[in-house]
């Protein structure tokens, strides 16, 4: 075959390679050892001498022009191979990002913080007391014999006999002064347990959150102080308190705090049940028969104790009509506090 001929088919082939193997076929097929071209130029030897310049340069210019064929078709594919990468991995940074759902804290949880942070930019310490406890802790030592009418108003979950949840956060008092030395300050959050039904304001769970100063020539002013303190910062500087006498075993004397209803602002309504004052905690001068119990010296010492339901604060500031959404976890409730 002519060398035109041969290049012109060479040329075609390459121009119809689709990819770099099928190239590659090609350029084998005419340039490899055994290729058209390469077996040509071994024919050299048997045409005359004065022809064989001529035919060597149409020979060298025949493979130049399938080499240059060949490089240009595969600059081509490798072009077109680089674009259907990119095509392929093409991003459209213009689309909306997956948003993924992140958690937010309990609205429980952010009151507690909230209320802890107050007692500790007060100076109160933070005490965490078990929430499966003694009978003697959680009753005896609180002045609360079995056969007490106070036993009755927390009816309670047992273990065994002398073992059981804890019905309030007040056992953390007797742990702290069994524990420690006066001066005390401190407050003991956590969950607390009653044998309850569950409607709309009561649940078998709650939280509470139990406050303890045990130092010298502590008086009911002090705590009266503290208090007011406590729900100015919580509720708000214009918030009214209420102390009403009331009575616990552990306190002497004792009383019950109520505040403003945040929902009718003093006016009477269905979550104050016409009252315009709610009451958020019990508190009192600790009873010298428990300091006693906990190895103080009421000759000594003194001190004051609280105990406020960090639940009735929820509902009470953020409006919360029925406690059962605070322990349903139901997302479209908890989202509003994210
Ligand atoms: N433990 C009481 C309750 O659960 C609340 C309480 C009242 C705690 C008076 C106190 C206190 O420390 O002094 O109802």
């Amino acid at each position: 075959m002519a060398h035109e001929e041969l290049v012109a088919e060479a040329r075609q082939r390459i121009q119809e390679a689709e990819d770099s193997a099928q190239l590659d076929a090609v350029r084998v097929a005419f340039l490899g050892k055994k290729g058209q071209i390469t077996l040509l130029s071994r024919q050299i030897g048997s045409i005359p001498q004065e022809e064989r310049p001529a035919f060597g340069q149409e020979l060298n210019a025949a493979r130049e022009s399938v080499q240059q064929a060949l490089d240009e078709r595969r600059r081509q594919l490798e072009q077109a191979e680089e674009q259907a990468r990119l095509e392929a991995e093409k991003i459209d940074v213009t689309l909306p990002g997956t948003v993924s759902a992140a958690g937010g804290l309990h609205p429980l949880t952010q009151v507690y913080h909230e209320v802890r942070d107050i007692f500790v930019s007060m100076g109160f310490d933070v005490f965490h007391g078990p929430e499966v406890e003694l009978d003697e802790y959680n009753f005896e030592k609180l002045n609360i014999p079995k056969e007490h009418p106070a036993r009755d108003a927390q009816d309670t979950f047992y273990i065994t006999d002398d073992v059981l949840l804890r019905t309030h956060t007040s056992p953390a008092q007797v742990r702290a002064m069994l524990n420690g030395e006066p001066p005390l300050r401190l407050i003991a959050p956590g969950r607390v347990y009653r044998v309850d039904e569950v409607d709309a304001t009561h649940s078998p769970v709650f939280m509470q959150l139990e406050g303890l100063i045990v130092d010298k020539k502590i008086r009911f002013s002090d705590l009266k102080g503290t208090l007011n303190a406590f729900l100015r910062r919580y509720y708000g500087p214009d918030v009214k308190t209420k102390f009403r006498p009331g009575f616990f075993p552990f306190t002497e004397p004792s009383a019950e705090v109520d505040v403003t209803c945040t929902r009718c602002g003093g006016k009477g309504c269905s979550a104050c049940k016409g009252a315009g004052m709610i009451e958020v905690l019990g508190c009192g001068v600790v009873n010298p028969v428990v300091l006693e119990n906990c190895g103080i010296d009421p000759a000594e010492y003194s001190g004051f104790a609280f105990g406020l339901g960090i639940d009735r604060l929820a509902t009470t500031k953020y409006g919360i009509s029925d406690i059962r959404l605070l322990y349903e976890n139901d997302a479209r409730f908890l989202e509003q506090f994210s």
